[in-house]
């Protein structure tokens, strides 16, 4: 974990004082004087949006492959029973999630955890709550595959997908080669297509490029918290606000090990440690957590005020503190202003 706030407090106090930043032009930052002020300035270059979506050399985006990996995302026909697809469970009118506390699979099961959202992957290192997937293309094949979710071993959608008149010509396009329904190819048109999506513009990040007023006093004392007092920013960290590791925060535990599952043995640390999520486009209602185990956001605060429950796995960034009221309501506005205008998404046209 980076350092953070080397002047967390000088920061806290020029934030609650609402003096402004200089604005970035160009590219190029304003000479600031006031160290409390640079300090702000630098820390809030922690968290500007990248221009740019990084796609993997091995498997470079085209408009033709960003819309094959879409249907493919749409299409019922990758599971089993003909009526289950990624955007069952990835609803992009739910945030690219479903809204449950755990996700339901095939015959209606209900899986452990929940859905996460799929924003903003295309920066991820490591993937599922517990990281087991190292790529997104890896990542693909394990819903479809999953007995309880889609149920398909990988051939059995390579054949069905040969039998739809029309795929082919969709992966040719694409892929270009001869045999081009492949499994390696349905998994690199969905890791693709999924890349693309990324959240919108937040007053957040109107805020961090320069334009004071895009948020509220409220927010930006909020922003304090978050990075000084609460010790947020130790783990959600950066403008995806996740630091793409694993730590325990002392939730109510499970069987699920999450991380632990895969720690050599003696590895105290990654026993119930799930992957950090983004906090851009946080529901507002809950459920959270990677079993959707707290439903609202002021008992979210609630668990990290207390600090967790206290075991030898315990992150040691978790530490209790004391919010007053308004620190709280501060806390929740800057939340907020990490919430885009929704983006409609038009439905592909199935082969
Ligand atoms: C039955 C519901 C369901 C279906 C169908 C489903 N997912 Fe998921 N998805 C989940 C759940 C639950 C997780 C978390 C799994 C875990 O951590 O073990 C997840 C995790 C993911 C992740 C990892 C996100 C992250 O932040 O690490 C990606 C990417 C993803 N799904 C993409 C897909 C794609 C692509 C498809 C279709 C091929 C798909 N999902 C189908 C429920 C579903
Ligand atoms: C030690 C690292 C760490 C710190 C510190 C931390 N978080 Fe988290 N946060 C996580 C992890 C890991 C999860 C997922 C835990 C799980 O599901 O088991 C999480 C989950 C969340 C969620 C649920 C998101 C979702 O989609 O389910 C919210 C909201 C949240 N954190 C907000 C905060 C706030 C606000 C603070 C400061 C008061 C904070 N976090 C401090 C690591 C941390």
């Amino acid at each position: 974990m980076k350092p953070l706030l080397p002047l967390r407090s000088l920061i806290a106090i020029a934030l609650s004082c609402g003096f402004s930043v200089a604005p970035i032009r160009g590219g190029s930052a304003v000479a600031v004087e006031d160290p409390a002020q640079q300090s702000l300035h630098e820390l809030k270059d922690q968290f500007r949006r990248p221009a740019h979506v990084p796609f993997p050399k091995a498997n470079p985006p085209t408009p033709a492959k960003v819309a094959l990996g879409k249907a493919l995302f749409f299409d019922p026909r990758l599971s089993r029973s003909e009526s289950i697809s990624c955007a069952t469970c990835h609803n992009p009118s739910l945030g690219w999630s479903d809204g449950l506390p755990r996700a339901v699979g095939f015959g209606m099961v209900s899986l452990p955890r929940r859905t996460p959202s799929i924003r903003n992957l295309a920066w991820g290192a490591a993937f599922q709550w517990d990281g087991r997937a190292d790529s997104l293309e890896a990542q693909a094949r394990m819903p479809i595959a999953a007995p309880d979710e889609m149920n398909m071993p990988m051939d059995a959608v390579v054949e069905r997908l040969k039998g739809v008149p029309g795929y082919a010509a969709l992966f040719r396009e694409a892929f270009g080669d001869d045999e081009p329904i492949t499994a390696r190819n349905v998994t690199a048109a969905l890791a693709t297509f999924q890349r693309t999506l990324v959240s919108g513009e937040a007053p957040f990040d109107r805020w961090i490029s320069g334009e004071e007023s895009a948020i509220e006093p409220d927010a930006k004392r909020g922003f304090a918290v978050f990075t000084g007092k609460a010790g947020c920013a130790a783990c959600h960290s950066g403008w995806r606000f996740t630091d793409d590791s694993f730590h325990d925060i002392g939730l109510k535990a499970g069987e699920d090990l999450g991380r632990g599952k895969f720690a050599p043995p003696g590895v105290i640390a990654m026993q119930n440690a799930f992957k950090t999520p983004s906090l851009r486009d946080l529901q507002i209602r809950g459920p959270y957590m990677h079993d959707g185990q707290i439903d609202s956001l002021d008992a979210v605060l609630d668990h990290y005020a207390k600090g967790g429950e206290k075991r030898p796995s315990l992150s040691f960034e978790m530490k209790s503190f004391e919010l007053s009221e308004r620190e709280r309501r501060d806390l929740v506005a800057f939340l907020r202003t990490l919430q885009a205008e929704p983006v409609s998404v038009t439905l592909p046209q199935l082969p």
